[in-house]
């Protein structure tokens, strides 16, 4: 009877709406002829009665919605007993959306285990680090380690991939949902054990690295060291991370075989990750992926190009290509402090935004709330009652720009003369010993992205470790944990005729979380030819003067001293502490073709974009397209005959841009010589190169 209503309003819903039929043909043939440019949605049949689908993909349709998410909760639906599994209906869902031009991406659903499973398999439920078993009801219940968890969820995973891995709609599959919680179960506890044992090799071994001496922590078997997540000595620590990182590895490893085993070639493999969340080291866990793909969620607020900016270039950094956004909100989500919702157009200029960083694909998180479930507040494309909510007019205009521009961005990518250095090992060795209880590595990065960004026009976040010959500039801030591998990389790119430029705190710690026996930058200060002599939290700012004009350091200052004589001070402390008073900042040095810059003091805005400034002069950085006002975005996709840019106003008022060159109007048509763009407006222009 209620779908029967349901149905009704929808007819009366598709009246009022702009019809919008898709350019691209309505029913698909192959995966491989999906449009360039995906607008997408996380859809799940599975709460629905079937006789209101067809209504659903005929809005998305409207919508210009070419892909959907699915499964990746449903195992219950799946599997509603051991063994019994149930995928016809699946398929179905599967085949009435590519009716409409729709494809999917299929998510295998081990986020969500079902209740018979943990009842019959209790060991599978996890305990969190106060030793409270997990119970029913919520998701991401399970050990991430549990060898019976692993086999079923193989075993579901296998099904599917069966199923579905030569269906010509499906594109590519989600492995989990956001990994996030590690557990403490006595069998992940013992596989900590094996995986250290592999690391070190002997127990001498161990404590020495780990300066066990310390405390009376020397440990004379395996089975006596324990877990510690927040205040254990920092070896430990920093191999429970990466023995955690090494496990997600591993799970994810279990159903992606299978799936691989039994899929076409071209459906791709990914998971989706939470931009800056750092559970696990991600450049472990993404390698043995096809492409990466991240939840992008601006929760309380709104749009911060920068923050958002960095996560964005950081899981495009993963897999050094494009990438996907699996999930972003439809104007506000339901679990922060305040939901508020985007404005009425930033919804747009976020998706343009995220595909200027390098996405394919932006798909909104959900299409329909359930009527029922813990997410009703959440934002969505369609109410309860199956009709269009206002945002779903904007989201329709996003989708017809997509298939506009598909043609111009398709093979298009992101290719930066910048690269910012990120490392997990850092970010949690300066996280479990701040200092300053105010030093927060992620806007330290984020200090360093914004003014370069705001130069350059595009940056590259990627790990210690990757390859960097391609780059003008590379700045490592907070590079706190430098392995022997990554020093021997920096050193080979100054050498080779690279700028690098380390930030405060940089190579202080060796590859166990051990001080570097030298000072720091540890193993680089001889390349420097200079070093910390001391660190300083500060409470109160001391004044900075030099080369950046006048300023303050509020959190951080370290005292640096030269020893070769061709390294030049940059930026000098004034009268503070004493110890400070007068002493380098700021360092730099010529080595050869190459230049090595060290930062000691956490600068402010204004001394950071003159720092800025010139770090890109001094390495000739020049803006990937030229200067625009404040508060403009741009964004570069370069293919191989064609650049196309992205400009998109983030600022409080119209703005209007010279090109640099005519340029072809993308989404408007005509040639451009300048763009006017108001409030959150986007502009998309093309030239040859
Ligand atoms: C995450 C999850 C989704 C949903 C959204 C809500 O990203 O993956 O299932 O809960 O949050 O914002």
């Amino acid at each position: 009877m209620k779908e029967r209503g349901l149905s009704g309003l929808i007819l009366k819903a598709s009246v009022v709406i702009t019809l919008f039929i898709p350019l691209l043909a309505s029913h698909a043939t192959y995966a491989q002829s999906a449009p360039p440019i995906l607008l997408g949605t996380a859809w799940y049949p599975e709460q629905w009665p079937e006789s209101r689908w067809e209504a659903d993909l005929t809005l998305m349709q409207q919508a210009g919605i070419h892909m959907v998410r699915v499964a990746e909760f449903a195992w219950s639906r799946m599997e509603p007993a051991e063994g019994q599994y149930d995928l016809d209906w699946l398929d179905r869902a599967i085949t009435a959306a590519g009716k409409h031009g729709i494809y999917t991406v299929v998510g295998t659903p081990s986020a969500a285990p079902p209740a018979w499973l943990t009842q019959k398999y209790p060991e599978t439920l996890r305990i969190d680090e106060e030793g409270h078993r997990a119970e029913h009801g919520n998701r991401q219940h399970f050990d991430f380690a549990n060898a019976k968890y692993r086999e079923l969820a193989r075993k579901m995973a296998e099904q599917m991939a069966k199923r579905f891995g030569h269906n010509p709609y499906v594109l590519g599959w989600q492995i989990d949902n956001e990994y996030a919680n590690e557990s403490f179960n006595p069998d992940t506890h013992e596989q900590f054990h094996e995986w250290l044992k592999a690391r070190y090799g002997t127990l001498d071994n161990l404590n020495a690295r780990w300066t066990t001496a310390y405390w009376s922590q020397t440990y004379s078997d395996w089975s006596q060291i324990p877990i510690e997540t927040r205040y254990g000595n920092p070896g430990l620590l920093l191999s429970w991370k990466r023995f955690v990182s090494d496990t997600w590895r591993s799970y994810q490893k279990n159903q992606l075989d299978v799936i691989r085993a039994n899929c076409d070639p071209k459906q791709f493999i990914t998971t989706n990750t939470m931009g800056w969340f750092d559970g696990y080291d991600h450049y472990t866990v993404e390698q043995d992926l096809d492409i990466a793909a991240w939840d992008d969620y601006v929760g309380h607020g709104h749009l911060d190009p920068a923050g958002n900016g960095a996560a964005h270039d950081l899981t495009r950094g993963f897999k050094r290509k494009n990438f996907w956004v699996m999930e972003t909100q439809p104007g506000f989500v339901n679990w922060h402090s305040v939901n508020n919702s985007l404005d009425k157009g930033e919804v747009r200029a976020m998706a343009w935004h995220a595909v200027g960083h390098g996405a394919d694909a932006v798909s909104y998180w959900q299409w329909r709330s359930a009527l029922n479930g813990q997410e009703q507040y959440h934002g969505t494309l369609l109410g309860a009652d199956g009709n269009p909510v206002p945002l779903y007019s904007e989201v329709q205009q996003i989708g017809r720009e997509f298939e506009k521009a598909g043609p111009a961005l398709a093979g298009t990518s992101v290719k930066s003369e910048v690269a910012i250095l990120h490392s997990y090992d850092s970010r949690w060795a300066i996280n479990w010993q701040r200092h300053n209880h105010d030093y927060d590595p992620v806007k330290e990065i984020v200090s360093y992205y914004a003014p370069l960004r705001a130069i350059a026009q595009s940056i590259d976040v990627i790990a210690p470790t990757a390859p960097l010959a391609q780059y003008k500039l590379v700045v490592a801030p907070g590079l706190n944990v430098l392995s022997d591998a990554a020093a021997k990389n920096l050193m080979d790119y100054v050498r080779g005729g690279g700028h690098l430029v380390l930030g405060q705190r940089s190579a202080m710690k060796d590859d166990d979380n051990a001080l570097q026996k030298e000072r720091q930058p540890g193993p680089l200060a001889e390349l420097l030819g200079g070093r910390v002599e001391q660190y300083y939290a500060l409470d109160n700012p001391v004044p900075l003067e030099g080369k950046w004009g006048t300023s303050h350091s509020k959190l951080w200052a370290e005292l640096l001293s030269t020893q070769a004589k061709d390294v030049e001070v940059l930026e000098r402390y004034g009268a503070s502490n004493g110890w400070l008073d007068g002493q380098p900042a700021a360092i730099t040095r010529q080595v050869g073709k190459g230049r090595i810059t060290y930062i000691g003091a956490w600068l402010d805005d204004d001394a950071m974009k003159s720092a800025a400034k010139w770090m890109t002069d001094i390495s000739g950085v020049k803006p990937a397209l030229g200067p625009v006002p404040d508060g403009v975005e741009v964004y570069p996709r370069y293919g191989g005959t064609h650049a196309v840019y992205i400009l998109v106003n983030l600022s409080k008022a119209e703005q209007t841009t010279s090109l640099p060159s005519p340029m072809r109007d993308v989404l408007g048509g005509g040639t451009k010589n300048s763009v006017t763009l108001p409030v959150y407006g986007v502009t998309v222009v093309e030239k040859k190169r």
